[in-house]
């Protein structure tokens, strides 16, 4: 069930499941919690499990301009303050939802117990990136979500998950295909500024998981074991038969790895 929430004057849907230790589930662009719905059913038995849809994305309002990664840990910090939750919690971001948690470390560290970074990098965007998104998000705006799914659709899947199994790509398609142009193009801003967090991993001091597909064309596991090895005692799960998307991918291998992370 969605609940809503109004945080910073932006009302944000998110998945409120469970009881025991608090795990933040937040999702990759263009999509929403829905994302991790294997993951929320597995960790609800043990865990008070929170999913939200980051602003502008699945349920939550959109309110356009440039939704800074800074800004989506603030709303997440805002969620929990109206949700009551004092202790610190796991955090759990794939792509950009690690992109968040990035920030919701920086911003936010004492509310947190562990890290978990899926499917992500620590760098910013190349001025080319940059660029390219922001044209993305130009056309995005004229001509609706389409042509970002047309961009991303062959990398976020291992080729033979789009071979395997078409039903969830289908329904990431139709997740993209719903969301609102402005949310996508608030986001793609986000990213295209979003600051490189490289020389700050080092600084990083939390029981930490990086977890990445083995065939992850976005974040490749070369550039996440380099993740893991700049914190300090961090894990590093690679997730057989499985893209970008791993969650989606290979459900069971990454809730196996999120549960023993967990405790
Ligand atoms: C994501 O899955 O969130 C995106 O691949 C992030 C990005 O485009 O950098």
């Amino acid at each position: 069930m969605l609940n809503k929430q109004k945080v910073a004057g932006v009302e944000l849907a998110y998945v409120d499941q469970g009881a025991g230790p608090v795990v933040v589930l937040v999702h990759g662009f263009p999509l929403d919690h829905s994302m991790w719905d294997a993951q929320i059913a597995a960790l609800a038995g043990r865990h008070r499990v929170i999913a939200p849809d980051l602003r502008g994305f699945g349920q939550s309002q959109s309110i356009g301009g440039v939704a800074t990664m800074q800004q989506m840990a603030d709303d997440i910090a805002g969620l929990l303050d109206a949700l009551a939750v004092r202790e610190p919690v796991s955090f759990c971001g794939l792509s950009m939802g690690g992109y968040v948690a990035w920030q919701f470390w920086a911003r936010h560290g004492a509310r947190l117990a562990r890290l978990a970074l899926c499917d992500t990098r620590a760098i910013a965007d190349t001025p080319e990136a940059g660029a390219g998104r922001r044209k993305l998000a130009d056309q995005v705006l004229s001509e609706g979500p389409a042509p970002v799914w047309q961009a991303m659709r062959e990398k976020l899947f291992a080729p033979r998950t789009l071979v395997e199994q078409p039903a969830i790509v289908a329904a990431q398609e139709r997740v993209t295909l719903a969301t609102s142009a402005a949310g996508i193009a608030a986001a793609l801003h986000g990213m295209a500024e979003r600051p490189d967090m490289t020389a700050r991993l080092a600084e990083i001091d939390l029981p930490t998981l990086a977890l990445v597909g083995e065939h992850d064309a976005i974040s490749a596991p070369a550039e996440m074991r380099g993740i893991a090895e700049s914190i300090r005692g961090a894990r590093l799960a690679i997730i057989p038969a499985a893209g970008h998307m791993a969650p989606l991918e290979n459900p069971a291998a990454v809730t196996q790895a999120l549960a023993e992370f967990l405790g």
